[in-house]
């Protein structure tokens, strides 16, 4: 053990903890990286062959650097006991009871942590925060810890930025790493000791160093922002629904000018993940609760138009296919929030099954990989919802076709077979704009993108190309 340069804990092995603790042990192989979570289940499939998590490429990472300098355990005392450096990285959902319930980040792992690292540190610790955690949350720490900044604890702010399927691609080459320390003496060493571990793989101009408030906020801000971009593209995608425009060509000519940029201006049926809704209602909570009304008027509506973006999509079905969905069967190709990965939450597709089910309509759920979450999610549907993994399957005898997720595989579908096993008239409804909907209209289906004309084989109103 003494051998190792340092010794680094992480506390929770999810989405976040998992991948960033991997790519630590893999860039250095002269720390030791113990990641530990109370949930003995995660840290099994850790440890086997079978990872908790689909993430493109973290495999090859953790299978290196596990049992070489990467150790993943339930023993939460001894981790805290033997480390130098404790990364929080525990989940930090949205409050749903008491004050705050539906906006505040519920905060009671995270305290939980915080008390179990003061019980069982014998020697002087850093302690970063990784989790998302609405700003001062570091100066509570501070409190729990018995800490004003001097002593035995530092703790210091280090966000996280990938985004899930492509958080190996982040982690290797991050647009930069953030690190918010207090700007006192011991506060600076603590963050220069956290500088020197990033500085293994990422260039130093590339690591962001500030204030720990500051940090705090920008995380929330990051995310806030580029939702704000999707829920803007997706109000423009209704304007062009109704007057004929074509969203990608609004899209494009907008993010040509360099001001803008090109990126995330991808028009869908509505953004999902654990972080975008979390992190905007923690913003809105947190600018409420300073007074600032308006403010937080502001950014509560980009969460707004999230949800009107998905129940347009829903009224989209019902009214495209005569008012009624009651008996029919419609097979959403993708459940998991964005392509290459299984995870589901906040998947506008848990909303999309819910409303079809509650209009009496059958739903058949396809994915390559978020099928078991699937099953979790939409559990109180019973009946109402089956799951089938091959997509020419789960389209049989079904009177739509709805893209949710944009895997790759659903751009190379035999559409021709597929249309036709279905029953006619045949939908689809393509909530990413992925599919060629010229080539699916000559084939004989009824095509309806999101912010552009619709294809049809009928009169629809004003719809029709
Ligand atoms: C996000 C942030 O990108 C990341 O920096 C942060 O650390 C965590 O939150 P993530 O939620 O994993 O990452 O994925 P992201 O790629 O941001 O996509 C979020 C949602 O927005 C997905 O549902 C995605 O499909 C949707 N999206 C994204 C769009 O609808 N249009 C776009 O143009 C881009
Ligand atoms: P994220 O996407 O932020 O990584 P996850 O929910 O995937 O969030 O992961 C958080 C992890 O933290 C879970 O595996 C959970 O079991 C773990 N966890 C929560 N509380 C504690 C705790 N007190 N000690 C150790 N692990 C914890």
């Amino acid at each position: 053990m003494t051998d190792f340069e340092k010794r680094i804990l992480c506390i929770g092995a999810g989405y976040v903890g998992g991948p960033t603790m991997a790519m630590i042990a893999f860039k250095c192989p002269q720390y030791k990286v113990h990641v530990v979570d109370i949930n003995p289940d995660r840290i099994d499939a850790w440890n086997s062959q079978n990872l908790p998590i689909y993430e493109p490429g973290l495999e090859e990472v953790v299978f290196e650097a596990r049992g070489r300098n990467l150790f993943f355990s339930t023993d939460i005392q001894e981790g805290i006991e033997e480390a130098d450096i404790i990364f929080v990285s525990v989940n930090t959902p949205t409050k749903t009871f008491g004050e705050g319930a539906g906006m505040a980040a519920d905060l009671q792992y995270w305290e939980k942590t915080a008390r179990q690292i003061l019980e069982c540190s014998k020697s002087p610790k850093i302690i970063v925060e990784k989790s998302t955690v609405p700003v001062r949350t570091a100066q509570a720490m501070e409190r729990i810890l018995g800490t004003d900044g001097t002593g035995k604890f530092q703790v210091l702010s280090n966000p996280e930025f990938l985004a899930e399927g492509t958080a190996i691609e982040d982690l290797k080459c991050p647009d930069r790493v953030l690190i918010g320390s207090r700007l006192t003496e011991e506060g600076l060493k603590a963050r220069d000791e956290l500088v020197s571990i990033y500085a293994n793989w990422v260039p130093k101009d590339n690591i962001v160093t500030s204030d720990t408030w500051s940090s705090e906020l920008s995380k929330l801000v990051a995310n806030a922002f580029l939702a704000q971009r999707i829920s803007s593209i997706n109000a423009i995608s209704a304007l062009c629904e109704k007057t004929g425009a074509d969203v990608s060509r609004v899209a494009y000519a907008v993010g040509k000018d360099g001001r803008i940029g090109d990126k995330f201006l991808k028009s869908s049926v509505g953004f999902g993940g654990s972080c975008f809704k979390k992190d905007i209602l923690n913003l809105v909570y947190l600018c409420r609760s300073y007074g600032l009304q308006e403010v937080a008027d502001y950014w509560e509506q980009v969460v707004k138009i999230n949800e009107y973006q998905k129940e347009r999509f829903v009224l989209n079905m019902l009214h495209t296919m005569f008012d009624t969905l009651a008996g029919k069967k419609i097979c959403l190709l993708g459940f998991a929030f964005k392509a290459d990965t299984g995870d589901t939450r906040e998947t506008p597709g848990i909303y999309i099954a819910q409303r079809l089910a509650e209009e009496h309509c059958r739903v058949v759920v396809s994915d390559p990989q978020a099928l078991d979450n699937a099953k979790i999610d939409l559990k109180e549907l019973g009946d109402a919802v089956s799951y089938v993994e091959d997509p020419y399957e789960a389209a049989a005898d079904c009177d739509a076709l709805a893209v949710l997720t944009e895997w790759n595989l659903y751009k190379e579908l035999d559409y021709a077979k597929i249309y036709n096993s279905m029953t006619k008239p045949a939908f689809v409804f393509d909530g990413r704009n992925i599919l060629d909907h010229q080539a699916l209209h000559d084939i004989g289906f009824n095509v309806f993108p999101i912010g552009k004309p619709a294809l049809t084989h009928y009169r629809t109103n004003g719809r029709t190309r």
